[in-house]
């Protein structure tokens, strides 16, 4: 694994009414993937986009789609998400009964799965599903809406997931979502994070500013 952060643009940030422009912005301005957020008014108090939008989206970059996964029930829309271009599939235990079922259904596809803790949720939850998985998510606000404030006690938690990481050997992306900006950016990234969702810090100014606010976002 490259020691460089990687830098995932939240779409919910984006202006919807010009998505596929927006996503063709974002990859020219060098971000790594594509962070699209789905939710579902019920498992989150918000509504965004479904499959289909993935599916427009999909011929505009060539970057992984990281798709994250705020519904619930969850299993019943994984083969959608997966047949729309999703690369990586993420979800929340507490989004159904059975949390290892689904990390087989998403590999299944032959999609990355990943884990999403919300800021409640004990890394502890991980102890039984980190060797099937390729990612864990760390929210660092809780689920959604955009340009929320960064709950620092999430530091403590990607330090933990960190060193379970390490444990197992494998390659194992460890990714923070929410209130990250180039204040926060740099303290998720010494508690072990290597992957940074941000969708105001990566939009704010419009086009002309994407590459610079992904560069600041990796410290360069
Ligand atoms: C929140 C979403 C985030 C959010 C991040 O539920 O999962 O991806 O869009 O937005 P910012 O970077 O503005 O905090
Ligand atoms: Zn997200």
């Amino acid at each position: 694994m490259s020691n460089a952060v990687r830098i995932a643009p939240s779409i919910l940030s984006a202006d919807f009414a010009r998505l596929g422009e927006e996503v063709r912005a974002i990859d020219a301005a060098g971000c790594d993937w594509i962070h699209v957020d789905v939710m579902d008014g019920h498992f989150v108090p918000n509504i965004t986009i479904g499959p289909a939008v993935v599916k427009a989206l999909r011929p505009h970059s060539d970057k992984p789609f990281d798709v994250h996964l705020m519904i619930a029930p969850v299993d019943q829309y994984i083969q959608d998400f997966a047949d729309a271009g999703a690369d990586i599939i993420s979800f929340h235990p507490e989004a159904g009964p059975h949390p290892h079922r689904t990390v087989q259904l998403i590999k299944s596809f032959g999609k990355m799965a990943g884990i999403v803790l919300n800021p409640h949720t004990p890394a502890k939850m991980l102890d039984y599903l980190i060797d099937d998985i390729d990612l864990v998510l760390v929210m660092s606000v809780n689920p959604g809406f955009g340009g929320q404030s960064f709950i620092s006690s999430q530091l403590r938690k990607i330090e933990a997931i960190r060193k379970m990481i390490e444990k197992t050997g494998r390659d194992i992306r460890l990714e923070v979502d929410g209130g990250i900006t180039t204040d926060t950016a740099p303290l998720a990234i010494s508690a072990g994070a290597d992957t940074l969702v941000a969708g105001t810090a990566t939009f704010k100014g419009g086009e002309s500013h994407y590459a610079a606010n992904i560069r600041a976002l990796r410290g360069e």
